[in-house]
């Protein structure tokens, strides 16, 4: 099978060139100027091609939280949002510290068959910080990585052996950076608005604190390790002094990171609850700045489905998160591109190669013989989000209203097209 997309902007590691690309199979055959085929053919002009999108930190719930997301619903949503690749957390029932649950979502993976899934499985059996998982045996199943993710792991030597084993099978650690003892029950960001509000408060030390502790941890043992969805000033600026040293320190932030301030959650809106918490203009404007200069390697969602009822609580007892997938790309566009931050080409590096490098995962680039996962976007065009229009289970996001640039067109994964026409 064929499929042509002709005059569109394609955005090549070198920077955006006017090309059309030829797919055979699930494979780039060609891409040249004015390719010309008899078979199915989309019209991209005025649009830009971009290579798959590639989200390394996202919830599907599935298995056993499927009134918040499944792996159907989220798949949806995932191409939806433009990416044809996504690594899922492990914190579902049962939880992902096992071969068989790695197993599960693969096979759901391929039932569905929307966007690639990478599982993710746990450092410690049942995120209780207290017992490595069966590492080795989930990477044998498929697992790219492995997490705690929306835990800290408190204990700093479980933390040193996860590390050590996940090296050992060559996969890295995602570290959800929190010290939940300093957090002690807060829900919002520690400061001004916090002492407005009433509400409890978490020190960015809660965060930092553990950012720190993991760098020493890779660096006193000469490993890798990834920060997850960095979002202190201080935390930005503990990972550029370590990368500066030559410590093998990767590092993530959300959207909502560098879009938001905690002026926010004066509404009291549970949607604007997350961990960790955004915080202020300094740590959005050092988020930003830790983007454009490199400390922050990617861009990822945390995408955080919610179900009505874990959200229409008071704020203290809602769940944290947001759902992003949906509206990351466009969000992103907005707020660092078109606002001059950073060039196209930095942005989809941030939302395609870097991730993919961070995982180890084919994709992320456009060229002769790569893999056709594929993304066209029409960037001038102009709409207000709505989360009624989410393919996603969870309508959870802070961002209902707001105008962005930057839609999704059409989702091409493997040659195949998964999300548009
Ligand atoms: O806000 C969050 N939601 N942060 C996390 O670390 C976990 C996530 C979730 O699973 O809902
Ligand atoms: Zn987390
Ligand atoms: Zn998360």
């Amino acid at each position: 099978m064929k499929l042509l997309i002709k005059n569109g902007t394609v955005v090549l590691p070198q920077g955006e060139k006017k090309l059309d690309v030829l797919i055979e199979d699930n494979k780039i055959l060609s891409l040249d100027k004015n390719i010309n085929e008899n078979c199915k053919t989309i019209d991209a002009s005025g649009k830009h091609v971009l290579p798959g999108l590639i989200d390394i930190h996202v919830h599907l719930r599935e298995p056993g939280f499927e009134g918040k997301e499944d792996i159907q619903s989220g798949s949806k949503a995932a191409v939806a949002g433009g990416f044809t690749q996504v690594c899922c957390m492990p914190n579902t029932n049962p939880v992902c510290d096992n071969a068989v649950v790695v197993t599960y979502i693969k096979h759901r993976e391929k039932e569905v068959n929307l966007c690639k899934i990478h599982p993710i499985g746990a450092i410690t059996k049942g995120l209780e910080g207290q017992t490595l998982a069966d590492i080795g045996k989930m990477v044998q199943a498929g697992a790219v990585a492995i997490s705690d993710d929306g835990r800290g792991v408190m204990d700093s030597n479980i933390m040193r052996l996860g590390m050590e084993y996940a090296s050992s099978f060559s996969v890295k650690c995602l570290c959800h950076c929190e010290d939940i003892n300093l957090v002690n029950g807060g829900v919002v960001n520690e400061g001004y608005n916090s002492t407005l509000t009433g509400l409890k408060g978490s020190l960015r030390a809660a965060e930092d604190i553990m950012i720190a502790r993991d760098i020493a941890l890779a660096e006193s043992l000469n490993l890798t390790v990834h920060i997850c969805h960095v979002s202190t000033y201080s935390g930005v600026e503990i990972i550029r002094s370590a990368k500066a040293r030559g410590v093998k320190v990767t590092a993530e932030t959300c959207p909502h990171y560098f879009i938001l301030t905690d002026d926010i959650i004066t509404t009291f809106d549970t949607f604007t609850k997350v961990n960790p918490p955004v915080r202020e203009e300094i740590d959005r404007q050092a988020i930003i700045k830790g983007l454009k200069d490199g400390t922050l390697d990617c861009i990822v969602t945390d995408h955080a489905p919610h179900s009505a009822k874990d959200k229409e609580v008071e704020y203290n007892l809602a769940a944290f998160g947001m759902s992003g997938i949906e509206t990351s790309f466009a969000l992103s566009y907005t707020y660092l591109v078109k606002s001059g931050i950073l060039t196209l080409s930095e942005l989809v590096n941030k939302m395609s190669k870097a991730p993919a490098e961070i995982v180890d995962i084919k994709g992320g680039e456009i060229f002769k013989g790569a893999v056709a996962d594929l993304t066209i976007v029409d960037l001038n065009e102009k709409y207000l989000i709505d989360s009624k229009n989410f393919y996603s289970k969870g309508k959870n996001t802070p961002f209902n209203g707001y105008e962005v640039y930057g839609k999704v067109l059409y989702t091409i994964v493997d040659g195949e097209v998964k999300f548009g026409g």
